[in-house]
C-alpha cells in the first residue's frame, strides 16, 4: 500500500468535524457540522451546549467522513484528534471518540494541537511548506506570530497580551448589535465604509511582535458613547471600517517586520480571521511583487475543520509520535 490515510477529528469548540486525509495533503473528505445556530441567541459559545451537540453528532459525522472518502476503517493508518486548546468538555468528546476508534480498529492514536492544525491547513493547498516560514495565526482564541524552522517546530515570537483578534471582532460586533459570530458581519460592513475615525493602532514597544486589541475595543465603545451623548448618528459602516483598518494595519505591519528580521520565504495565514477579506487583500497587496510566498487557505479551511488536524497529524505519523489511551483533553496545552 502506497498512500497513508488518517482519520482526523476536531471538536475543540462549536464545530463537530471529521476528515480523511491522504498523505497529509489530499482531502478525501472533510465533514463539518456547525452549531452556530444553537449558540447565536446567547451571543457566544455556551460550553455545555457545545458538548451536548458534539455527543449527538460525532458518530454520524465520523461515519459520513469515512463513507464520503470511499474508504473503510480497516484502510486507515492512524486516528488523529485535537487534544487542545479548547473547551475541555468539547475536546473530551473528540478525544474519547478517537480513542474508541483506535482501540476497536487497532490503529495508532495521534494528539494534535489545534493551532498546529490551523497552520497545517496550508499544507492542503501547497505542495510543500518551505522553511523558515512565518505563520500569522488569527482566530477567536489566538493571535500569534509563529516562526517555524522545520516541521513540528513552533517558536512563538509574538502573541496577544489581552483579547484575541477574533474575540475583539465578536465583541465589537456585539456592541453594535450584530449577531454571533460577528467577524464576517464587520468584514462585510467595513467594505462599505471609510476609515474616518482614525482609532488607535496598538504597536506596543518598537521591537515587540506582541499584540493588544482590548484598547481598540474600548475605543470603539467610547466612540459610540460619545456620538450618542452628542446626539449624533454614527455610520456603522465607517465604524466597522475604522476598527478593521486599525486591526489590519497592525497585523500586516508586524508580519512585514518579522518577515524581514527572520529572512522568511513563506508566510502562512491561519485561523478563522484569515477569512477576513480586508486582511487577505492587504497581505496579498503587500506580497504581490515580492519573493515572499504568501499562502492563505480558502475560507472553509480557515475556520475550524478536521482536515487541518489530519494534515498536522501526518508529520507525527511520519515520526511515529503516537499517544496512548491515557490521552486527555487539555484546554491549556502548549504548542
Ligand atoms: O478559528 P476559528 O474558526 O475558531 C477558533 O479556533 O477560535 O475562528 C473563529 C473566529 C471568530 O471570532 C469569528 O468572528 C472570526 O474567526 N471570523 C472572522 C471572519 N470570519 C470568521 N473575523 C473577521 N472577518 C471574517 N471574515
Ligand atoms: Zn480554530
Amino acid at each position: 500500500k502506497q498512500s497513508e490515510l488518517i482519520l482526523a477529528i476536531e471538536t475543540s469548540c462549536d464545530e463537530t468535524s471529521a476528515a480523511v486525509i491522504e498523505d497529509g495533503k489530499r482531502i478525501l473528505s472533510n465533514v463539518v457540522s456547525s452549531q452556530i445556530e444553537s449558540h447565536k441567541r446567547f451571543g457566544g459559545v455556551v460550553p455545555e451546549i457545545a458538548s451536548r451537540h458534539h455527543v449527538e453528532q460525532i458518530t454520524v459525522i465520523v461515519e459520513e467522513a469515512i463513507k464520503k472518502a470511499g474508504v473503510d476503517f480497516e484502510d486507515l493508518d492512524a486516528v488523529a484528534v485535537t487534544e487542545g486548546p479548547g473547551l475541555v468538555g468539547a475536546l473530551l468528546i473528540g478525544v474519547n471518540a478517537a480513542k474508541a476508534i483506535a482501540y476497536a480498529h487497532d490503529l495508532p492514536l495521534i494528539g494534535v494541537h489545534h493551532i498546529a492544525g490551523h497552520i497545517y491547513a496550508n499544507q492542503l493547498i501547497v505542495d510543500s511548506l518551505t522553511f523558515p516560514l512565518l505563520a500569522l495565526v488569527v482566530s477567536g482564541g489566538h493571535t500569534e506570530l509563529i516562526y517555524m524552522k522545520e516541521h513540528g517546530s513552533f517558536e512563538i515570537i509574538g502573541e496577544t497580551r489581552d483579547d484575541a483578534v477574533g474575540e475583539a471582532y465578536d465583541k465589537v460586533a456585539r456592541t453594535i448589535g450584530l449577531p454571533y459570530p460577528g467577524g464576517p458581519h464587520i468584514d462585510r460592513l467595513a467594505a462599505e465604509g471609510t476609515d474616518v475615525l482614525k482609532l488607535p493602532r496598538a504597536w506596543l514597544e518598537a521591537d515587540s511582535y506582541d499584540f493588544s486589541f482590548s484598547g481598540l475595543k474600548s475605543a470603539v465603545i467610547n466612540t459610540l458613547h460619545n456620538y450618542k451623548q452628542r446626539g449624533e448618528e454614527i455610520k456603522v459602516e465607517d465604524l466597522a471600517a475604522s476598527f478593521q483598518a486599525s486591526v489590519i494595519e497592525v497585523l500586516v505591519g508586524k508580519t512585514k517586520r518579522a518577515v524581514e528580521q527572520y529572512n522568511i520565504n513563506q508566510v502562512l495565514v491561519a485561523g478563522g480571521v484569515a477569512a477576513n477579506k480586508g486582511l487577505r487583500n492587504a497581505l496579498e497587496a503587500e506580497y504581490a511583487d515580492s519573493n515572499v510566498n504568501l499562502i492563505i487557505p480558502p475560507l472553509n479551511l480557515c475556520t475550524d475543520n478536521a482536515a487541518m488536524i489530519g494534515a498536522a497529524a501526518s508529520i507525527k505519523l511520519k515520526k511515529k509520535e503516537f499517544v496512548g489511551y491515557d490521552l486527555n483533553g487539555n484546554p491549556g496545552i502548549d504548542l
